[in-house]
């Protein structure tokens, strides 16, 4: 009995072995196409609160104001994104999601969103950014997690840091930065 157990142990391990080399030498091969990808494209943010707003707050604490620096506040959106800071310029596409004001001081924002690319050479991609930063700093920086299409297995970085703001319209232009390793 003993001997049979042993000899099933001897053989899970070696499977265990045979599979650990295969998956190390797959790695080798995915890591040599790994391909790096710089952009700048630009977000226009409409947030005057009106009915072609592009972020708007859906829900926050009850009896308080719900804006960008009071804890709690979600706000979603969704932003065309264009080639350069004009307005007119070509259409790269959209960035669609949350903001949560998520310190209790108001400075910071929790963001979850997607770049839904429309353009042609990445129609039908995503890049899926996550990440927390002070909402007030020049350049916030967020992580590049994931992504799908040309962008699956997406890692990186992108900065963001506003180009233009008009306060009278409360409409500004947000230069996004970003590098990404994908396949
Ligand atoms: C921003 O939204 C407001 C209200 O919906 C609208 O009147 C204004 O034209 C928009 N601004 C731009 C530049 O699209
Ligand atoms: C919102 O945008 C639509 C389409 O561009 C436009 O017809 C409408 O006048 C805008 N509304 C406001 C309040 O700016
Ligand atoms: C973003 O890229 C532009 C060039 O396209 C550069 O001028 C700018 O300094 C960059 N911003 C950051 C925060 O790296």
């Amino acid at each position: 009995m003993a001997t049979i157990t042993n000899t099933k142990v001897f053989l899970l391990l070696h499977l265990l072995i045979v599979v650990v080399g295969i998956s190390l030498i797959q790695a080798k091969a995915d890591d040599a196409k790994l391909r790096e990808t710089k952009m700048s494209i630009y977000f226009q943010d409409n947030s005057s609160g009106g009915p072609n707003s592009t972020v708007v707050p859906v829900t926050g604490l009850a009896g308080k104001l719900w804006s960008f620096t009071e804890f709690g506040t979600v706000f979603v959106t969704d932003d065309p994104i264009t080639e350069g800071p004009d307005p007119k310029s070509a259409t790269v596409g959209r960035g669609q999601g949350i903001y949560v004001t998520t310190s209790l001081d108001g400075l910071n924002t929790h963001a979850s969103f997607s770049i839904v690319f429309t353009n042609k050479d990445y129609k039908g991609s995503t890049i899926q950014i996550l990440g927390n930063s002070n909402q007030f700093e020049a350049v916030r920086e967020y992580a590049v997690v994931s992504g799908t299409g040309k962008f699956r297995y997406a890692r990186g970085y992108a900065t963001f840091e506003t180009f233009s703001f008009d306060s009278s319209t409360s409409y500004s232009v947000i230069r996004c930065n970003i590098t990404v390793c994908h396949y």
